[in-house]
C-alpha cells in the first residue's frame, strides 16, 4: 500500500481497539504513534469509546468508518490508505477473518466488559471477533485494560488471556521517569505497547538507556 507522498511501501498493518474504559488518549495516541512509524493502522471504535472519548477530551470523532478515517488521518497526518475504520458488524472486514487479520491486535484501552467477552470468545462484535481471531490463529494480542479495583472476575478473565497467548498489559504508568505532563504518562504506555509489539520508537529511553 502507498500513496504519491509516500513511494515506499507502508509498513504491516496494526489493528487498534479502542473500548469505552477511561484512558482513550492511550489508543489515539497509539494510533499516532503507529502512523508515525509507517505502519498502516486498522480501527475499530466501539459506540461506548465513543462516549468516553466525547466525556475525557476535547475531541470530536464521527462514529461512521469513513468520516472517522478522514478525522483520524487529520489528526495523525496518516497518508492515503494508511488508516482504514471498521463498524461494529462490518463482518466483511479483513480482521474477521484468520486469512485477512494482521499479526497484531491491541486493545487500548480494554474495557472489563471487552475483556470477559474476549476471555470467553463471545465475538458478539468485530473487536471481540478480530480478538477471537488474533487468538485462534496464535498472533499477537495485547489488552490494556483500565479498571479499579479489579473483581475476581476481571483477575480470572486476565490469568485465561495470559495463559492463551495474549499480553495483559495494564494501564499503570510508572513514575519513575517523572512525568511533569499527561502526555509523559500517556507515552509511558504507549511506549510499552510499541515494544510488545517490536516497533521501535523514541517516546521514551527504556530503562538502563540514556535520556
Ligand atoms: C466516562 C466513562 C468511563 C468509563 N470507564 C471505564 C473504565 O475505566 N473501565 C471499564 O472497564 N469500563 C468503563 N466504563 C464502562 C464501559 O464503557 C461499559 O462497560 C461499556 O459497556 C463497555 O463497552 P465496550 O467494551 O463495547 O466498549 C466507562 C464508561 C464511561 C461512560
Amino acid at each position: 500500500m502507498m500513496d504519491d507522498a509516500h513511494p515506499t511501501p507502508w509498513n504491516e498493518p496494526v489493528t487498534v481497539a479502542i473500548t469505552g474504559a477511561s484512558g482513550a488518549q492511550y489508543g489515539l495516541r497509539l494510533i499516532e504513534a503507529l502512523v508515525a512509524a509507517d505502519h498502516v493502522v486498522w480501527v475499530m471504535i466501539s459506540k461506548a469509546a465513543h462516549l468516553v472519548i466525547a466525556t475525557e477530551t476535547a475531541i470530536e470523532l464521527p462514529a461512521r468508518p469513513e468520516r472517522l478515517v478522514e478525522a483520524l488521518s487529520g489528526r495523525t497526518g496518516a497518508g492515503a490508505g494508511q488508516i482504514r475504520c471498521f463498524g461494529r458488524e462490518d463482518w466483511m472486514a479483513p480482521v474477521a477473518s484468520g486469512s485477512g487479520a494482521p499479526s497484531a491486535m491491541v486493545i487500548c484501552p480494554c474495557s472489563t466488559g471487552t475483556l470477559s467477552a474476549v476471555a470467553t470468545g463471545a465475538s458478539n462484535n468485530l473487536i471481540e471477533r478480530a480478538a477471537d481471531v488474533a487468538l485462534k490463529e496464535r498472533r499477537k494480542l495485547i489488552l490494556v485494560p483500565r479498571e479499579t479495583p479489579f473483581s475476581a472476575i476481571h483477575l480470572e478473565h486476565m490469568l485465561a488471556l495470559t495463559r492463551m497467548g495474549a499480553v495483559i498489559l495494564p494501564a499503570a504508568p510508572g513514575f519513575y521517569h517523572q512525568p511533569t505532563r499527561i502526555d509523559d504518562l500517556i507515552d509511558f504506555i504507549v511506549a510499552r505497547i510499541l515494544n510488545q509489539l517490536g516497533i521501535t520508537h523514541r517516546l521514551m529511553p527504556r530503562w538502563g538507556e540514556d535520556p
